[in-house]
């Protein structure tokens, strides 16, 4: 029963919310609310703390677009500047910006912008987008095939950013425990996540993950003059294997 009352009243909204000036609007939200009653169901069973991490898609985006409104930007390091081109980009073509954000096993994605505005080698990645019934966040994963190692330029396998009007439940440390389930499939023995030395909120989300600090240190040049980072380190042992 309660089942059925919270899907009505998501179908209600999205009825409010879709102009239907054409069947290809009909056919979108035909597939958004079949992919959103999919979704409630992984949903409840994925996250006790009522988050499901999903693939970024135009599904989304609205309210994606949403939160990059509000101030919300998922680039920790370019912050409001990242999220205006984005805003910019969803605004050109919305269809191409989740292109952009598919999964890139290969590193086919173009350079990407470093804070000092050169442009950085890509590495494999894959971006997932927290939700609860609404957009909460961006959490992404890159690596390098067969290594635990990372171009210096990278900082850390995972990063991820919660929008400020749903922090403090939990979200970030549950769809980093999502994550390192990807990172296991990868291959990978251990991550590797930096953060900075003011920013208690995401060392607690790492370390309510099993992260232990490795080393302070001095970001590479790209990110601006002697700032200093902490590494932690995240151990993946396989299933059945003792931990230390
Ligand atoms: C860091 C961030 C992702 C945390 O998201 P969140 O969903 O609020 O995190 P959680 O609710 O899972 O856990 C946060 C933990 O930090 C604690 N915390 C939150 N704000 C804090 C603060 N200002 N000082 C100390 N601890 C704080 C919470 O109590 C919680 O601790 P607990 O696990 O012991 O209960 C979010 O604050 C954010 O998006 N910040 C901006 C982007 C960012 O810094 N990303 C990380 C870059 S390395």
């Amino acid at each position: 029963m309660v089942i059925c009352l919270r899907l009505a009243r998501r179908v209600s909204r999205r009825l409010r919310s879709v102009t239907f000036d054409n069947m290809k609007h009909r056919a979108v939200l035909c597939f958004s609310l079949e992919a959103e009653w999919l979704l409630w169901q992984h949903g409840a069973m994925a996250s006790a703390s009522g988050i499901t991490l999903v693939i970024p898609a135009e599904l989304y985006l609205a309210d994606y677009a949403g939160a990059l409104a509000r101030g919300w930007s998922p680039d920790n390091v370019r912050g409001a500047e990242a999220a205006r081109e984005e805003l910019a980009d969803i605004e050109r073509d919305p269809a191409e910006f989740i292109r952009g954000k598919a999964d890139d096993r290969e590193a086919k994605g173009p350079p990407f912008k470093m804070p000092d505005g050169s442009f950085s080698r890509r590495i494999p990645g894959i971006i997932r987008w927290l939700w609860d019934g609404a957009f909460c966040g961006s959490i992404g994963f890159r690596w390098q095939p067969g290594t635990e190692a990372l171009p210096a330029h990278v900082l850390g396998h995972i990063g991820y950013a919660v929008v400020p009007w749903k922090r403090g439940r939990g979200y970030a440390r549950t769809a980093l425990a999502f994550m390192l389930d990807e990172a296991r499939a990868e291959g990978l023995a251990y991550v590797e996540l930096t953060t900075d030395p003011d920013n208690p909120a995401s060392q607690k989300v790492i370390m309510g993950n099993g992260g232990f600090l490795v080393e302070r240190f001095q970001k590479p040049a790209q990110y601006g003059v002697g700032l200093q980072n902490l590494r932690y380190r995240i151990m993946l042992p396989r299933p059945g294997t003792p931990v230390p």
